[in-house]
C-alpha cells in the first residue's frame, strides 16, 4: 500500500504548480527547489518562467546575477532592511506588482521560503505583502530517533516507538527503501527541522558499529537527507574505545582514549563531510559513562567535543542522569533533583561545541511536569531542551494527544518570573536582557500582520525531540499524531507560534484534497485542541505522574512503580497523596528554582493546582485553588476525561466521508481503543482513591 503523503500531498502544491516560477541560484538545495517546482508544475500545468519574461513566483539567491527584476526591486527598495542578517537559513518573503518573491542568502533559505509559499497556498498570490524576514529562532532543530538496527526482545525495533519498525533499518541492515528516507527528509524540511540522529540513545552492541565499520550506512542516510538541508548525527556509546577500539579503558582523560576518538571522528568526517556530531546518554539507565573513571560529565563531554571541534561538529550530551536503582524505603533520594545536582555545579566547564540536552521536565516526559530547573541553572552552558514527540507517556499514538499546547507552555515559561527570559529564549541563546524577538504568527493567521518569525538563530543549543515516526503507512501509527511531528518543527523554528494556528496549517496542508475542509477543520480542532488536557484528566492526577504499567508504560497501574527502584512514587496512603519536594519538610527540590518559583512551588497555597501533587503531599480533603477537594477533583476529572474521549470519537464518526476512508478507519480504530483505555484509567484511578480515602463521590456516581 502507498505511504501516506502526510502534510505534503500533491494538492498542497496546487497554487505553485499552476503558476510560472523562476528559480535563480546554484547548489544542491537550489536544485531541490527546482525539482519541487518542476514536480508541482507537472501536476498542475504551470512551469518555469522565462528568465526574461513575466513570472508569478520568483525564488532567488541574493548572489544570483542578474537578479530577476522583481527580486532586484526588493533589494533596492524597502526590502533592503529586512535582508540584513538572513543567515544560512533565513529568507525574505514579499509580494509586489503581482509577483511573489523569496530572496535568501543561502540555498537552504530558498527551500524554507518555498515551503512557506506552500503553506500559504493561494494566499501567497493574493494581496501585496510587505517584505518580511523569516529566520529560525533555534539554530539547530533536531529529531532523535530511538531506532535500533536489531529488533530488541522487549522494546521492539524502535524504543518507545508506536509506528511499526524503523524507516532506516530493516532485517539487520540499512533499509532497501531509501526513497522513504528521502520522503521523510522532505517532510521534515517543510517543518523546519535541520538535524536528525539516526539511532537509539541506548546504543546496543550492533548499533555501536555505526561509528566505525558500519559508517557507510550512516553516509547513505546522510546522502538522502542532504538535499533537504538535514544533517545527520549519531548516538555513540561512551565505552566505544573498549568495545570497538580494543582499548582497556574509556577514561576521558586517558591519552589513548582521546586519540582513538580523534582518529575515529576524523574518519567519520572523511566519509560524511557535513556530519552533525554525536549524541550521548552516559551514566544513565545502565549506559556507560565517565563516573566509572571518577571523571565528571564535563570531562566526558569535552573529550568528544575536542574530537569534533576540528570538523565543526557538536556533541549533544544528555542530562538524563539519575539513580535508577533507588531504594523506595529511602525518602531522601528524589529523582527529580538528580539532573540539577549532577550538572548545575558544572556550569561553565563545557566546551562551546558541547550542548547539554535537558529533558523539559525533571522526571521523564510525563503528561504534566514543571519545567526542569536545570534550564535556569546553567547560564554559561549551551542548553538544548528535549521534548518527546513519541507519545510514551501520552497515549502511545493510540490516544489523540496534540502536544503543541504543552510544548508551547514549556517554551513560554519564564524561570525568573515575568521579567526574565523564557525557555525558548534560553534554548535560542537570546541576549541576557531581553527575549528573542516576537515570533510572529502562523501563516493561517497572517492576515496582513507584519510580525516576523524573529529570533536570531542564537548560540543556544536549540530544540531536540524524540521522533514518533516508523515504517507505518501513516508514518506515526495514529494519523493525527502526524500533527505533533509537524508542530515540533514549526515551534523549533518559531517557538511563539500559536498551537491552534499551527494545527490550522497542518490541517490545511494534510487535508488539502478533502471535501468540506471547513467542517473537517472544525471537527479536528474540537478533537485535538484540548486533547492534552483530556488525556491529563483521565490519567495521573495533579502532576503526580506515572501510575502507568511498568515496562511498556501503557495503561493504568496506580501502584505499578510504587515499590520499584525507579524513583517514581506517589506515596498515597489512607490520609493523602503526593510527593513532598519542599525545602521545609521534603526533598528540597523546590530550592533548585530561582525566585519566584522556589517560593510559589514551596507552598501548597500558591502552587498551581495542576502541579500540586508533584510538589506536595496533601490530605484528600485539601481544598484546591479551584475550590474542589483533591479527592473530588480526582473523581470529577476522571469522569469528565473519559466522557470527553467518548465525545471525541463521536465527532470523528460524523466526519466519515470527509477524508480518505483508510485514514478515517485507522483513526476510528484508535479512538475505540482510546475510549476503552480512558474508561479503564477512570475506573482504576477512581476505585483506588475511593478505597484508600473512603471518601465517597459527592455526586454519587458509580465507582467500582
Ligand atoms: C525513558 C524511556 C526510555 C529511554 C529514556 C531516555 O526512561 O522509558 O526508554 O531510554 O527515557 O530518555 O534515555
Amino acid at each position: 500500500t502507498d505511504v501516506h503523503p502526510a502534510w505534503l500531498p500533491p494538492e498542497a502544491f496546487r497554487a505553485i504548480g499552476s503558476r510560472r516560477t523562476l528559480v535563480r541560484g546554484d547548489g544542491l538545495l537550489a536544485e531541490t527547489v527546482r525539482e519541487e517546482v518542476a514536480r508541482a508544475s507537472a501536476l498542475y500545468g504551470g512551469g518555469p518562467a522565462d528568465p526574461a519574461g513575466p513570472a508569478d513566483l520568483v525564488l532567488a539567491l541574493t548572489t544570483a546575477t542578474p537578479l530577476p527584476p522583481a527580486a532586484q526591486a526588493l533589494l533596492d527598495g524597502p526590502g533592503a532592511d529586512e535582508l540584513a542578517g538572513l543567515g544560512d537559513e533565513g529568507y525574505v518573503l514579499a509580494r509586489h506588482d503581482g509577483v511573489t518573491v523569496v530572496l535568501a542568502d543561502a540555498a537552504a533559505g530558498l527551500l524554507h521560503g518555498l515551503f512557506h509559499v506552500v503553506r500559504l497556498g493561494e494566499r501567497a498570490f493574493g494581496a501585496a505583502r510587505p517584505a518580511q524576514a523569516h529566520r529560525p529562532a533555534m539554530r539547530r532543530r533536531m529529531l532523535d530517533h530511538w531506532d535500533n538496527i536489531d529488533v530488541h526482545p522487549v522494546m521492539g525495533q524502535v524504543e518507545r516507538g508506536y509506528s511499526g519498525g524503523s524507516i532506516f533499518w530493516r532485517d539487520g541492515a540499512l533499509t532497501g527503501d531509501l526513497a522513504r528516507v528521502r520522503a521523510y527528509g522532505r517532510l521534515l524540511a517543510a517543518t523546519g527541522v535541520n538535524a536528525i540522529s539516526v539511532n537509539n540513545v541506548n546504543v546496543h552492541a550492533t548499533e555501536a558499529h555505526l561509528l566505525t565499520d558500519r559508517l557507510g550506512d550512516v553516509a547513505a542516510i546522510a546522502d538522502e537527507l542532504r538535499p533537504y538541508g538535514i544533517r545527520v548525527h549519531l548516538s555513540v556509546n561512551f565505552a566505544s574505545p573498549i568495545a570497538l577500539g580494543g582499548l582497556s579503558t574509556a577514561d576521558p582523560l586517558d591519552a589513548d582514549v582521546r586519540a582513538w576518538w580523534a582518529a575515529t571522528t576524523e574518519r567519520v568526517y572523511a566519509t560524511i563531510p557535513d556530519f552533525g556530531g554525536y549524541v550521548v546518554k552516559a551514566d544513565s539507565e545502565g549506559q556507560p559513562g565517565p563516573f566509572a573513571y571518577e571523571r565528571t560529565h564535563a570531562d566526558g563531554a569535552n573529550m568528544l567535543a575536542d574530537a569534533l571541534a576540528p570538523h565543526g561538529g557538536v556533541v549533544h550530551w544528555r542530562a538524563f542522569v539519575y539513580n535508577h536503582r533507588q531504594d523506595w524505603r529511602d525518602r531522601s533520594t528524589d529523582r527529580a533533583r538528580a539532573a540539577f545536582d549532577h550538572f548545575a555545579p558544572l556550569d561553565g566547564q563545557f566546551r562551546d561545541n558541547a550542548i547539554l540536552q535537558v529533558k523539559h521536565g525533571p522526571l521523564d516526559f510525563q503528561t504534566r511536569e514543571p519545567v526542569s530547573p536545570v534550564i535556569a541553572a546553567m547560564p554559561s552552558t549551551r542548553l538544548a531542551v528535549e521534548l518527546q514527540v513519541t507519545q510514551e507517556y501520552t497515549g502511545q499514538q493510540r490516544h489523540v494527544c496534540y502536544l503543541a499546547p504543552m510544548w508551547s507552555e514549556v517554551l513560554g515559561f519564564r524561570p525568573w518570573g515575568p521579567d526574565g527570559r523564557d525557555v525558548a529564549a534560553l534554548a535560542t541563546g537570546g541576549t541576557a536582557d531581553g527575549s528573542v524577538a516576537d515570533s510572529g504568527t502562523a501563516d493561517g493567521a497572517l492576515a496582513g500582520s507584519g510580525a516576523a518569525d524573529g529570533g536570531a538563530g542564537g548560540p543556544g543549543g536549540g530544540l531536540v525531540a524524540v521522533s514518533n515516526v516508523g515504517d507505518d503507512r501513516f508514518w506515526t501509527g495514529h494519523p493525527l499524531a502526524q500533527a505533533n511531528l509537524y508542530a515540533f518543527g514549526r515551534l523549533a523554528w518559531a517557538p511563539r507560534l500559536d498551537p491552534g494556528a499551527v494545527l490550522d496549517e497542518w490541517i490545511g496542508l494534510t487535508f488539502a484534497a478533502s471535501r468540506d475542509r471547513a467542517a473537517l477543520g472544525r471537527t479536528l480542532h474540537e478533537m485535538m485542541d484540548g486533547s492534552w488536557h483530556t488525556y491529563e484528566r483521565y490519567t495521573a492526577p495533579l502532576g503526580v505522574g506515572f501510575m502507568v504499567r511498568p515496562g511498556h508504560h501503557y495503561g493504568p497501574d496506580v501502584d505499578g512503580y510504587e515499590y520499584t527502584p525507579w524513583g517514581t512514587y506517589h506515596f498515597a496512603d489512607r490520609d493523602g497523596v503526593g510527593v513532598d519536594r519542599t525545602r521545609a519538610t521534603g526533598t528540597g527540590y523546590t530550592g533548585q528554582y530561582p525566585e519566584p518559583w522556589s517560593e510559589v512551588y514551596e507552598s501548597p497555597e500558591s502552587c498551581p493546582d495542576e502541579l500540586l501533587l508533584f510538589f506536595h503531599h496533601v490530605p484528600y480533603g485539601h481544598v484546591l485553588q479551584s475550590g474542589s477537594t483533591v479527592v473530588q477533583h480526582i473523581y470529577d476529572t476522571h469522569f469528565a476525561g473519559a466522557e470527553q474521549a467518548a465525545e471525541t470519537r463521536l465527532r470523528w464518526q460524523k466526519a466519515e466521508g470527509l477524508v480518505d476512508p483508510a485514514l478515517w478507519a485507522r483513526v476510528k480504530e484508535r479512538l475505540d481503543e482510546q475510549v476503552r483505555s480512558a474508561e479503564e484509567w477512570r475506573d482504576q484511578v477512581n476505585a483506588y482513591f475511593l478505597r484508600k480515602s473512603g471518601v465517597p463521590d459527592a455526586h454519587g456516581r458509580r465507582i467500582h
